[in-house]
């Protein structure tokens, strides 16, 4: 038997000051998605923002649903409402935030695994790695440069095809 070892890394700053104009922008949009969020259920606010190479940038929130699984997050709906307006743009940067009216969050919060799933897709799409900044209501910042930090050994749709 052989034990495969993946390491996966992340950078964290401590305070949005030590950003790059751009990254500081993007994560502006998304605490400005997220005052918007539809969480009347969770109390949970989740706001994204999406960076394509155009420059363009796109927001979105989570939206919930009394029938919950109908429901779905922030991450997807700014991705897909991005790929819906400029299909084959490579995104190149993701800014996901969150906040809870209940308690603070101590670390920035992490996309869910059906939201990586679908970043993946885009990744792969474009052939460059999506940078992601995470940020909750402590205020630090992580950044991954890559899906494949936050979803190793990912399905690739190209399996599908022979
Ligand atoms: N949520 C997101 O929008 N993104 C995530 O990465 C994690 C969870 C939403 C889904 C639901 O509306 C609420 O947060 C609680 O799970």
């Amino acid at each position: 038997m052989i034990t495969h070892t993946i390491s996966v890394a992340y950078n964290e700053v401590s305070d949005i000051s030590e950003l790059e104009e751009e990254d500081r922008e993007l994560l502006k949009e998304a605490w400005e998605a997220s005052e918007s969020a539809y969480a009347p259920y969770s109390k949970f606010h989740v706001g994204a923002a999406v960076r394509l190479a155009n420059t363009m940038t796109f927001r979105g929130n989570n939206q919930e649903n009394g029938a919950y699984p109908s429901g779905i997050c922030a991450e997807r709906v700014a991705v897909f409402s991005a790929s819906a307006m400029y299909p084959g743009v490579p995104i190149t940067t993701i800014a996901v935030v969150a906040k809870t009216e209940v308690f603070k969050l101590s670390n920035p919060v992490t996309p869910c695994g059906a939201c990586r799933q679908v970043i993946s897709e885009y990744e792969m799409l474009s052939g460059q790695p999506i940078r992601i900044l995470l940020q909750g209501n402590s205020g630090k910042i992580w950044i991954l440069n890559g899906i494949e930090n936050l979803l190793p050994l990912m399905f690739h749709g190209g399996e599908l095809k022979k």
